[in-house]
């Protein structure tokens, strides 16, 4: 596998990568954006269920949440070290690996779409069920998760306020502040 890291990456040419707790929009803001820029638009845990031919909730299941944040890890890291051009959005709990948050910050555009907690959990119902790790929490607990996760979350090369925006919105958003920084940068 090439490294791409080792070598500079223009800036116009740097994968962008989205992060963000579950349930914030990375998927359908990342494929408008993709869409947006003409490139392609990958999603981790898409990805990592074709390569084991099992859902997320199955490789929690089956093999553990240890096992799925190693599976997690070596494919983020070999994808955003190895591509340029492309959109990614990772799931919601990568950014709390070290590895993963200094490799994508070190080769990549990182994007966080931050979300309240009250809007937040009006979109609860939607994906509770086939997220595993809010399986059995009370919602004290998911709320304590919410928040210990954005520590790992400022670290972003920016930062988009989701609230008031619709998908769209965030994606124009997102590429209008991206050419803004292709302009001034390079
Ligand atoms: C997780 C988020 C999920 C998925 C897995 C674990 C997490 O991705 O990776 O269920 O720990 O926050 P989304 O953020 O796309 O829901």
């Amino acid at each position: 596998m090439s490294e791409l890291s080792a070598i500079e990456v223009p800036l116009r040419q740097k994968n962008i990568v989205l992060i963000g707790f579950m349930g914030v929009g990375k998927t359908t803001v990342g494929q408008l954006v993709a869409s947006k820029l003409y490139r392609d638009f990958v999603d981790v845990d898409l990805e990592l269920e074709k390569k084991y031919s099992m859902s997320v909730s199955d490789i929690f299941a089956s093999m553990g949440e240890k096992k799925f944040r190693e599976m997690e890890e070596e494919f983020i890291c070999d994808l955003v070290t190895s591509t340029r051009l492309k959109v990614i959005s990772l799931g919601g709990g990568a950014f709390v690996n070290e590895k993963i948050r200094k490799t994508c910050l070190e080769s990549s555009i990182v994007f966080y779409l931050d979300l309240s907690w009250d809007s937040w959990k009006k979109r609860l119902h939607l994906i509770m069920n086939n997220r595993p790790v809010l399986q059995d929490k009370s919602l004290d607990e998911i709320e304590e998760l919410f928040y210990r996760r954005q520590n790992y979350y400022e670290n972003n090369n920016s930062k988009i306020a989701t609230d008031d925006l619709n998908p769209e919105e965030v994606a124009d958003y997102l590429v209008s502040s991206l050419k803004l920084g292709w302009e001034l940068y390079e």
